[in-house]
């Protein structure tokens, strides 16, 4: 009896001993589990591609541009300022003004502080003209270029990647703007010293001090109202011809 007492009790330590085991090996496994779940979560995150300015510092932006006749960059001593942050014009907004410039084949159009090229790569794209992004985050201006070759537009879009303060904006027809106050009110000399008469500018959100706007209309996306201002440049601006 007392034999078979021991071997029953060894028998119960051993079993007792075998489930804490498989116990163990269970939680570890669930342990596992989540974390693989963690960084699949963060992937999906990180595939959203939504951008932030923490995601592309200023200082990452290359040497910024003094800018030439054709439009094109030019090595220059600045590396410019970020004076407004990322934040893109819903397309809807996009295909509006651009109506509103009544934008077709023969515009050139300059977007300053092109983002993801979303506006010029639309002007090619629904109307065959010519566009220029200029802008000065460097992730920003790759994916835009990048964009542009994907969408076969490279013949119709340039992006530069620089700072629009320094860019020679003279070839625009049409200048599409989504900028905070203070930095329309230090663009609004420069357009008024470089862009040609019946040149339309139009202003996603945020007006031009001291200028008129010629059309001013709101539209809904979603709940959100969004407001484009239509400027026109009076002959008045324009720069005695330099011989
Ligand atoms: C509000 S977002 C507008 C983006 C795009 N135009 C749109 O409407 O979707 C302003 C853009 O201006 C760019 N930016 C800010 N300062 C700049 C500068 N000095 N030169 C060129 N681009 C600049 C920002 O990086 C940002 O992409």
């Amino acid at each position: 009896m007392k034999k078979f007492r021991a071997v029953s009790g060894t028998i119960s330590v051993a079993c007792v001993l075998f489930m804490a085991f498989v116990l163990g090996l269970l939680v570890h496994a669930r342990n596992a589990g989540s974390v693989t779940g963690q960084d699949s979560e963060q992937a999906r995150e990180r595939d959203k591609r939504v951008y932030t300015n923490d995601d592309f510092p200023v200082s990452e932006a290359p040497p910024s541009t003094n800018g030439t006749d054709s439009g094109q960059p030019a090595a220059g001593p600045s590396r410019g300022e970020r004076v407004a942050p990322y934040v893109p014009t819903p397309m809807e907004i996009v295909d509006k003004m651009l109506e509103i410039a009544s934008v077709t084949a023969s515009d050139v159009v300059y977007d300053l502080g092109s983002g993801d090229g979303r506006i010029v790569l639309r002007a090619a794209e629904k109307f065959g003209a010519r566009a220029v992004g200029v802008e000065i985050d460097h992730g920003l201006a790759v994916e835009s270029t990048e964009k542009t070759k994907e969408m076969k537009l490279d013949k119709l879009v340039t992006i530069i990647e620089g700072d629009l303060f320094q860019t020679d904006i003279r070839p625009a027809t049409v200048v599409t703007i989504y900028l905070l106050l203070s930095t329309n009110d230090r663009l609004r000399p420069l357009m008024e010293k470089d862009l040609r008469p019946g040149t339309r500018v139009v202003a996603h959100d945020i007006r031009i001090p001291g200028w008129e706007a010629t059309r001013e209309a709101t539209f809904n996306v979603g709940t959100v109202p969004h407001v484009v201002y239509l400027y026109e440049i009076p002959g008045a601006f324009r720069k005695p011809a330099v011989p």
